[in-house]
């Protein structure tokens, strides 16, 4: 057989992602986000992110086999997001799969959304380096881990024990009155700021902290340092200098997180980092990690932005790894499973 071509589809939050792939080829990237929906709430309502999904999922279909030049039946396999994400949102996306797999009778792999993260970069810069350490930044998860198979074997080293990263910036920004999801608006408002004006806290990067925590992280302590720092200022009736706070606040995550992805790196002897998820679209992550690994004989792959935030074509790369790797399909009945954990990467 040629390189398989199978369409892979993602509803784990708020993103209807339907994406085409050929092998590591992309054909089509289609989102429809419900983004604007939730941004008067400063959230994610997950109600309205399902009743959304619903209403983008066979538009969204037909229009990614349109702008792909192919038709439904072409598929030759069907790739959906399983878990971890929003309960009702994922089973919007995990029953559309499934009445398309059953109805073409074609296979069906249900996935791991954040494994998905990670296997999205072979379409941009080709096979994945294996082993890697891949460090994934989103608005629910901060996690670091080994990957050797990315169709089986995923290690979790370590995660965040509080906020994830992605949760931070929105935060941040919400209290800097910058809107929802704040992580473009903080990279935009930092360009103009200084990095060094404010010296905000490393979570998790003290000695007796490295003791326990030596891959995890913590954002929860930063964001109310920020807080704090603000309040102050308010109180004080002085302006606050929005760029400099966002510059300042950036540049402790962005410390942090390549710190730890590097220590992680060394200590397994592993020369290559992915960054993958949301917050690895963030401008001065990407630029840091570069720098900082390339002194320590240290790869670093990023996928383009547009690739980094949720999608339908990451779905779709993991599934043509999995018919490309023969993994056995998922049964018709795989369950939606809102805290499916790393370890599993096809259920
Ligand atoms: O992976 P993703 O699209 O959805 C989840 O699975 O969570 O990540 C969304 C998160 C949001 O928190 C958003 O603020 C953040 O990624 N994000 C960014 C940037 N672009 C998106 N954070 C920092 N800098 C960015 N440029
Ligand atoms: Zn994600």
């Amino acid at each position: 057989m040629s390189e398989p071509l199978v369409l892979g589809i993602e509803t784990s939050c708020d993103e209807t992602g339907v994406g085409i792939v050929r092998g590591h080829t992309l054909l089509v990237d289609e989102v429809a986000s419900s983004v604007e929906e939730h941004a008067r709430f400063g959230g994610v309502v997950p109600e309205v992110a399902s009743r959304a999904h619903l209403e983008a999922m066979v538009p969204t279909i037909d229009r990614a086999c349109e702008r792909a030049g192919i038709a439904l039946h072409d598929v030759d396999a069907v790739a959906v997001t399983a878990g971890p994400g929003l309960a009702g949102a994922l089973l919007v996306g995990v029953a559309s799969a499934k009445a398309l797999a059953l109805g073409l009778g074609k296979p069906l792999y249900g996935v791991n959304h954040l494994a998905a993260h990670v296997a999205v970069d072979q379409l941009q810069h080709g096979p994945l380096p294996e082993p890697c350490i891949a460090m994934l930044v989103s608005g629910g998860h901060s996690s670091l881990l080994r990957v050797t198979d990315i169709t089986t074997g995923v290690d979790p080293m370590g995660a965040t024990i509080d906020d994830a990263a992605g949760e931070a910036f929105d935060k941040v920004a919400r209290l800097l009155g910058l809107p929802f999801p704040g992580g473009p608006y903080i990279d935009k408002e930092s360009s103009s700021g200084s990095s060094v004006a404010i010296d905000f806290p490393r979570g998790l990067t003290s000695r007796r902290d490295l003791e326990r925590h030596r891959f995890d992280f913590s954002f929860s302590g930063l964001k109310t340092a920020v807080a704090r720092w603000v309040e102050a200022r308010e109180r004080s009736g002085e302006p606050v200098p929005v760029a400099d706070v966002a510059a300042s606040f950036q540049e402790a995550v962005c410390d942090v997180l390549v710190r730890k992805a590097l220590d992680a790196a060394s200590s397994e002897g592993i020369e290559d980092i992915l960054i993958g998820g949301g917050v690895a679209a963030n401008t001065r992550l990407r630029a840091m990690a570069v720098e900082r690994a390339t002194d320590l004989g240290i790869r670093v792959r990023v996928p383009r932005p547009g690739l980094c935030t949720d999608n339908g074509a990451m779905v779709a790369a993991l599934g043509a790894e999995m018919v490309a790797r023969g993994r056995t399909p998922s049964a018709l009945d795989l369950p939606a499973d809102s805290s499916q954990p790393i370890t599993t990467v096809l259920v």
